[in-house]
């Protein structure tokens, strides 16, 4: 459950992010923004290099920022693409999301203002847990 007013203020940091997107390879510019448990939202982007197996999603750079910040406890997490219509996060991302944010509400949106939202339990039903 998310409220609509923080749904949009997560999209607006995520949509912010995706402005620094290191994406002239794909093309593909992300934003991603996580909510912390006392309301800081944390913005990444995706950063991809020359070696392209390098890349980072904008998910995972936005909760890599929280949790090198001392951040465990999360609330939501929204990404922003220019896709036509709004992306779930990555395999890798989800297996992060889930194992450091938990079963949180995740509201993808694009750059033309389409909305869907997930919850993380939907979008990796049988996680690895160790
Ligand atoms: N990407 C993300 O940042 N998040 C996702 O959930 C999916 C993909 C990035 C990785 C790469 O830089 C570009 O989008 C194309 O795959």
């Amino acid at each position: 459950m998310i409220e609509p007013d923080r749904a949009q203020r997560l999209i607006d940091v995520a949509a912010a992010s995706r402005k620094n997107a290191v994406s002239r390879r794909s093309g593909f510019s992300v934003g991603a923004a996580i909510e912390a448990e006392d309301g800081t939202i944390y913005g990444g982007c995706n950063v991809e290099n020359s070696t392209y197996g390098l890349t980072v999603c904008a998910e995972r750079v936005a909760i890599w920022k929280a949790l090198s910040e001392g951040v465990r406890r999360f609330r939501a997490v929204a990404v922003v693409t220019g896709a036509d219509d709004p992306t779930p996060p990555c395999g890798a991302c989800r297996q992060i999301l889930w194992e450091f944010a938990g079963d949180v509400p995740v509201v993808s949106a694009t750059a033309g203002g389409k909305r869907k939202l997930y919850r993380m339990s939907d979008l990796l039903p049988e996680p690895f847990e160790f």
